[in-house]
């Protein structure tokens, strides 16, 4: 597969080709997704609840992004990886935020950092896309105003999401994922902007899509969020492998003569 570099992001929506995103957080799932030919992967700050157990996106760090995101990024040779800047992302200051996306581009070799921004902060999207530093947006709803919220909603505000996403086009940014708005303020955002919109919960009409990719393999128990959609089962199966593997140790069945040196 050719790489995958901003420009040709950019060019799949002038094409009008979907864009397929998909997160990951180490270099084996790294690997088995760009094999399945995905377009990009989001080292999402997700992985402070999927991979840590944590409440939410808030404790994760940027040490802990790096980490990810060098182990992702060196699994991927042709997908484009994209690093979420952590809580609290550019509200450190210009200066820290130019260096701390910096560091995830220096250190881990990813090609972009995503930053849950809008037009009230055009200032530090402006800055980090003048020093070289690709941004993704993201829009709507945003996970590390969890808080604010007061859990995780629908974005509904479609005018506030409109100003938003433009400003986010005009600071420099490269794309923009939309989180959980009506599918109907998404499609016609998309129409609004040159820049591909990335949706999650945003309807079929956004330019491309992604999805946290523990949800789409089927890994949590208990129910998805809607906005999801399970293309396998690995949950249940990985618990019946190692229950399997429980048994046969047990039983004295593993390891067997084929797995045994003489
Ligand atoms: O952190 C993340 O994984 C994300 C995606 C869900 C868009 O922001």
């Amino acid at each position: 597969m050719p790489a995958m570099r901003i420009p040709n992001f950019v060019a799949k929506k002038e094409r009008g080709e979907k864009i397929t995103m998909l997160t990951a957080y180490d270099y084996t799932m790294a690997r088995l997704l760009e094999t399945a030919g995905v377009d990009g992967l989001l080292v999402g700050d997700s992985l402070g609840m999927v991979v840590q157990g944590k409440e939410n996106t808030l404790p994760v760090t940027l040490e802990e992004m790096i980490y990810h995101a060098e182990m992702v990024a060196r699994g991927a040779s042709s997908s484009l990886v994209v690093v979420d800047l952590p809580f609290p992302a550019h509200y450190v200051g210009i200066e820290k935020t130019i260096e701390n996306a910096a560091r995830i581009l220096k250190e881990s070799s990813a090609q972009a950092v995503k930053v849950e921004a809008g037009a009230n902060d055009v200032k530090a999207i402006e800055a980090l896309t003048s020093a070289g530093i690709p941004v993704m947006a993201h829009c709507g709803l945003r996970p590390q105003t969890v808080h604010q919220m007061g859990g995780y909603k629908v974005h509904r505000d479609d005018k506030q999401l409109q100003v938003d996403v433009q400003a986010m086009e005009k600071a420099g940014a490269f794309a923009v994922v939309l989180e959980c708005v009506p599918a109907t303020a998404a499609a016609e955002v998309t129409s609004q902007v040159a820049i591909p919109t990335i949706g999650i919960g945003a309807g079929v009409g956004c330019d491309g899509q992604i999805l946290v990719i523990h949800d789409l393999l089927g890994v949590p128990d208990g129910n998805l969020p809607k906005h999801v959609k399970a293309y396998a089962a690995l949950g249940e199966q990985i618990v019946a492998a190692v229950r399997d593997y429980c048994t046969d140790v047990r039983n004295g069945d593993f390891p067997a003569d084929d797995q045994t040196f003489a």
